[in-house]
């Protein structure tokens, strides 16, 4: 695989760079960009945003390696992230993650049978009003998890279909029309 940026990507790393007065704060978003386009960050697409930016590797990798969003392994293309977490975890958010790997039928490493998901516990994800929650992907969130609604959501990852924002009542602003 050759690692470059495509002018387009390049010129995205740029419209972050102009939000700074240093390069270096933009090595988060030029980070999810690599790992959006090689789908885990490598050493060679690690070291492709140093070079981008003109960092340092070893403070990219510290970028890199410090926040679990990013991906420093090979993964499957999707991942369920489970919250286990205080509230979550008094709504069964531990059994619904062991639900979940069983029903992949995930490796140690949680990834599944097909190679195309993986799960594993999140810390808080910042919604414990509406847990159990999981995140996909690093994006969605899906509220109030039962078995049906993760078997539904698996289904629809095995399928490559794009989830949707949920909405939840409680935060929905529309307007009620009476
Ligand atoms: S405890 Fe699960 S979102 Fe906070």
């Amino acid at each position: 695989m050759e690692y470059i940026f495509t002018q387009d990507e390049l010129q995205e790393i740029a419209r972050h760079v102009a939000k700074y007065p240093e390069k270096k704060s933009a090595v988060m978003p030029a980070l999810w960009i690599a790992q959006e386009k090689f789908g885990w960050l490598s050493n060679e697409a690690i070291k492709l945003v140093a070079t981008t930016l003109e960092l340092p590797y070893a403070h990219v990798y510290g970028v890199a390696s410090f926040y679990t969003m990013y991906f420093k392994k090979e993964v499957p293309k999707h991942l369920i992230e489970i919250c286990t977490c205080f509230s979550c975890g008094e709504m069964k958010g531990k059994e619904l993650l062991d639900f979940t790997k069983e029903h992949l039928g995930c490796n140690a490493q949680g990834f599944s049978a097909d190679g195309k998901i993986w799960a594993r516990a999140a810390e808080c994800l910042g919604a414990c009003d509406t847990g159990p929650v999981c995140q996909i992907s690093n994006r969605r969130y899906r509220h109030k998890l039962t078995e049906d609604k993760l078997k539904d959501i698996i289904e629809k990852l095995r399928n490559d279909e794009e989830l949707p924002y949920e909405r939840i009542p409680l935060y929905d602003q529309t307007p009620i029309e009476d």
